[in-house]
């Protein structure tokens, strides 16, 4: 959470340019920002409470020439977003924008009021700037003051410092939390994410952990703990600035769902035709967990479900943050797939790292190239869904999904359970899958309609079985999330053990039936809420066509038929364009809903 940029340059727009790149950070934290500029006299500092464009307002007030800038977009961890608790925090001579939790923040303090320090905010990185100033008063070195400070912090943190006796450098590090840095003719960069620099530049490096970059407008240089330079390899980023717009859409997070066709085709021709998942040898090991949280989650639930049903091997899905209570079960024997579409969660992180120290071989399903999580897994396997900017999921979790659908195909062939004919079929339909998903986005009146029974209800529930009743766990959290409904996800079978008591005359009950010999049984399910005088929704596939919904559905949402492959695209998508709908309608802001961030890096 919370994003930060640092930009110096030979020119003197180092405000406008780092704060341009801010707002493509914003989803990582929007509760308050601030930027820090030296302006040829002294280093200035504005922040403002709420987003970004608060902020801007307020500099737009401002003549700014400035060569130097660092600025932070936040996600409240220490202290309630204010203006006092925004970043940049000024200590002493040094002035910091921080990413991450320092975890010993409060005996620093200790330590350092001890010594005289003075703290105005409740955040873990003023106690950080100050401690950075104390090892400063010390060595009198820049370099050395931020390697002795990162020594005595403990917790996760990229750090963009600038030290008032040298107001155009900035020193930068990272310990479990992102940043890159971004080479241009006119300056460079120090952000968390590529999005903020890609207008600028594509050229960037990977800043390695526990190393430590001193950057001016014209040279870079890279140090390990000792201060030995090191070198470090500049690549050219792929993704362009273009993708980090709304390109006419109302919203990213619609964007996102438009492009999941492609996305989605992408990812078939790309691991169904030629997939190297060789080094993958299911059979080696003696369990396989799948590890993620949220919508990763979810994705790695349809993963299980394809997994056990389809190549007959038994899979645990465990929440990362849970994972670690599991650890007795981790061994040199164990397979764990970790799934994140940013590549830079916490939790999951802290598990892929937990399961490497016990020996697991740790294979990741991820989107961000050059992540965290991608980097240090053993084998990455990229779901290449291009830039996600809308903090609600969508194209991740599908992405995800396809590619557990090509992994799970993958396990079936090396068992020989995929007969010809079959995978004949199989692949017939999904390198031809994109027309279908076009199919269900076509379908916006529908789902609109549906926006509008229920946007006014207080709770929802979501039922299915089989895999259905995991894709129900994943519209439900989108509608919660992007629309603040509250809703619940059960297994049709399940309502009936004590949550029916919560249906009475008009709760909306949307309900998933795709699979045909689950069919008859989430039927009874649904007619047994109806009894009950639920509002239905019926999402069901071409299949059933012939079946009169009108006996226990109000609604009917009818997306293509498809193998369980990737059965649970359609439907997801269909749900994505409900929750959708409903927030709109419910005046919420879509993109950035209240209390989240995109990117969770603090555990
Ligand atoms: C929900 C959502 C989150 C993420 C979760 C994991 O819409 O986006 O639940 O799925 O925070 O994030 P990644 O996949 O980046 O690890």
């Amino acid at each position: 959470m919370c994003g930060i940029i640092g930009y110096t340059t030979k020119r003197t727009d180092s405000v406008s340019v780092a704060l341009a790149g801010l707002k493509n950070l914003e989803y990582r934290g929007y509760d308050s920002s601030g930027i820090a500029f030296y302006d040829g006299k002294k280093l200035d500092m504005v922040k403002a409470k709420g987003k970004i464009s608060n902020l801007e307002e307020k500099l737009s007030q401002m003549d700014i020439a400035s060569s130097c800038a660092i600025a932070h977009t936040r996600w409240a961890t220490h202290g309630e977003p204010s203006e006092t608790n925004a970043h940049p925090h000024q200590v002493g001579k040094v002035t910091l924008v921080h990413n991450g939790i320092i975890e010993n923040y409060a005996s620093l303090k200790e330590e350092l009021i001890a010594k005289g320090y003075e703290f105005k905010s409740q955040t873990d990185t003023e106690v950080a700037t100050a401690y950075i100033d104390y090892c400063y008063s010390l060595c009198n070195n820049k370099l050395q003051a931020l390697v002795d400070a990162c020594k005595g912090i403990r917790g996760s943190y990229a750090f963009n410092v600038i030290y008032e006796d040298e107001p155009t450098t900035i020193y930068a590090t990272r310990k479990d939390s992102p940043l890159v840095i971004g080479y241009s003719h006119e300056g460079n960069f120090a952000a968390s994410d590529i999005s903020a620099i890609l207008s600028y530049t594509n050229k960037y490096s990977l800043i390695d952990e526990n190393e430590f970059v001193k950057i001016t407008s014209s040279i870079v240089t890279f140090y390990n703990e000792d201060l030995t330079e090191t070198s470090n390899e500049i690549k050219t980023a792929t993704w362009d600035a273009a993708q980090y717009q709304k390109n006419g859409y109302d919203h990213f997070m619609l964007k996102e769902i438009y492009e999941q066709p492609k996305v989605i085709q992408d990812i078939f021709n790309r691991y169904y035709s030629d997939c190297d998942y060789s080094d993958i040898h299911f059979e080696n090991f003696d369990n396989i967990h799948i590890v993620a949280c949220g919508s990763a989650m979810h994705a790695s639930l349809v993963g299980k479900y394809l997994l056990q049903t389809y190549a007959k091997i038994p899979a645990m899905v465990e929440i990362a943050s849970e994972y670690r209570y599991a650890e007795e079960l981790i061994t040199p024997k164990t397979l764990l797939i970790v799934v994140s579409q940013s590549g830079e969660t916490a939790d999951t992180l802290a598990a892929l790292r937990l399961a490497k120290e016990k020996g697991a071989y740790v294979v990741g399903i991820v989107n961000a190239v050059g992540s965290t999580i991608s980097r240090e897994v053993n084998k990455c396997i990229y779901t290449y869904a291009g830039p996600e900017i809308a903090v609600a999921t969508t194209k991740g979790y599908t992405s995800q999904v396809a590619v557990f659908s090509t992994l799970v195909l993958n396990a079936m062939k090396q068992k020989g359970l995929l007969d010809e004919t079959q995978e004949a079929e199989i692949k017939d339909e999904l390198l031809n899958i994109k027309p279908k998903l076009e199919q269900v986005i076509s379908q916006r009146d529908t789902y609109l309609d549906i926006a509008k029974d229920i946007y006014s209800h207080k709770d929802l529930f979501f039922i299915g079985r089989g895999i259905d009743s995991t894709v129900c766990m994943e519209g439900s959290l989108k509608l919660k999330e992007i629309s603040y409904m509250h809703s619940e996800s059960y297994s049709a079978g399940e309502l009936k053990h004590g949550t029916i008591s919560l249906i009475e005359e008009g709760t909306p009950v949307i309900s998933i039936a795709t699979n045909e010999n689950l069919f008859e049984k989430t039927v009874s399910n649904i007619k047994e809420t109806k009894a009950r005088g639920s509002y239905t929704i019926f999402v069901t596939t071409d299949a059933h066509d012939a079946v009169d919904f009108r006996e226990f559905a109000d609604k009917t949402v009818i997306v293509p038929k498809t193998s369980e492959f990737s059965q649970a695209i359609p439907v997801v998508m269909a749900l994505q364009l409900i929750a959708y709908e409903t927030a709109k309608l419910r005046g919420c802001d879509i993109d950035k809903p209240r209390n989240l961030a995109k990117s969770v890096t603090v555990e």
